[in-house]
């Protein structure tokens, strides 16, 4: 169960993470090749960062490509590669500058040299800053996460394989991707789908699902806002009933 952070009257989420969709709506509506949609979609990025840590969110998380994505036609995964790269060494500037630390989570084996030199630039860059955590999931998904988890926990703990009644929650979670941060609170997918698509799975168990039709090149800070506002009506039952949460506050 996570805490929430209280800024005056509102309940600011630990923890919000965010499926970036409908770039490639976006473009098509307008007649644009889908990659002019991403293009787009890293200024939301980054009006959406400034957004969350003006707001005292502490962890951010952005779904920028899934394991799926590969599936998708190579010129539209070449374009994405290459935003990638760009947009991860300009924006790790505005990051440092910004006080924001970025990390990110997924299987970084499949992306390229450069690329890879580029996350680990950028996360180095970015090591001391402590106002947020941006985490990107770049060549992630929620099953691929708790698989890798599995693997790391029966290697570190052996005897599982013989006793697997030992296996507990938490020795699952202390070996998830996103081991620096709380579960998800808050999770916003644009575009309109009514689905997780993959993404976080595991610590997105007890998350507030917000899903606006805004594409998300015109995700704007106020769409932020309203998501914000609209958890704060929110009651979190965690399996208990309302009576119980009620008279535990
Ligand atoms: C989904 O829209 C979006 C993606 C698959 C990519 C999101 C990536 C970015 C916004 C760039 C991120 C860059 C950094 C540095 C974080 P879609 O193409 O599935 O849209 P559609 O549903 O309208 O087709």
């Amino acid at each position: 169960m996570t805490a929430i952070i209280k800024q005056g009257n509102v309940a600011v989420p630990r923890h919000v993470a965010i499926i970036m969709d409908g770039n490639g709506r976006w473009a098509q509506s307008r007649f644009l090749p889908r990659a002019e949609g991403h293009r787009r979609g890293v200024e939301s990025v980054r009006r959406t960062i400034e957004a969350a840590a003006k707001c005292g969110v502490p962890f951010l998380s952005l779904f920028a490509f899934s394991s799926e994505n590969w599936r998708r036609p190579p010129e539209e995964v070449n374009a994405l590669m290459k935003l990638f790269a760009t947009a991860l060494k300009r924006e790790a500037k505005h990051m440092l500058a910004n006080g924001v630390r970025m990390r990110v989570a997924g299987d970084l084996t499949a992306f390229s040299e450069d690329i890879q030199q580029s996350i680990a630039e950028s996360e180095a860059m970015t090591a001391s800053c402590d106002r947020m955590v941006l985490t990107i999931c770049a060549n992630y998904g929620g099953r691929w996460d708790i698989v890798e988890a599995m693997r790391k926990m029966v290697k570190a703990h052996p005897d599982v394989a013989e006793h697997p009644e030992r296996i507990t929650e938490a020795m699952v979670s202390e070996h998830m991707a996103f081991d620096w941060a709380p579960e998800v609170d808050l999770m916003i997918r644009t575009g309109g789908e009514q689905r997780i698509s993959n993404f976080i799975l595991w610590q997105a168990a007890y998350a507030e699902l917000y899903v606006t039709r805004t594409l998300w090149p015109d995700f704007r800070e106020e769409d932020f806002m309203g998501a914000i506002e609209w958890f704060n009506d929110r009651e979190r039952r965690f399996g208990m009933t309302g009576d119980q949460v009620r008279a535990n506050k």
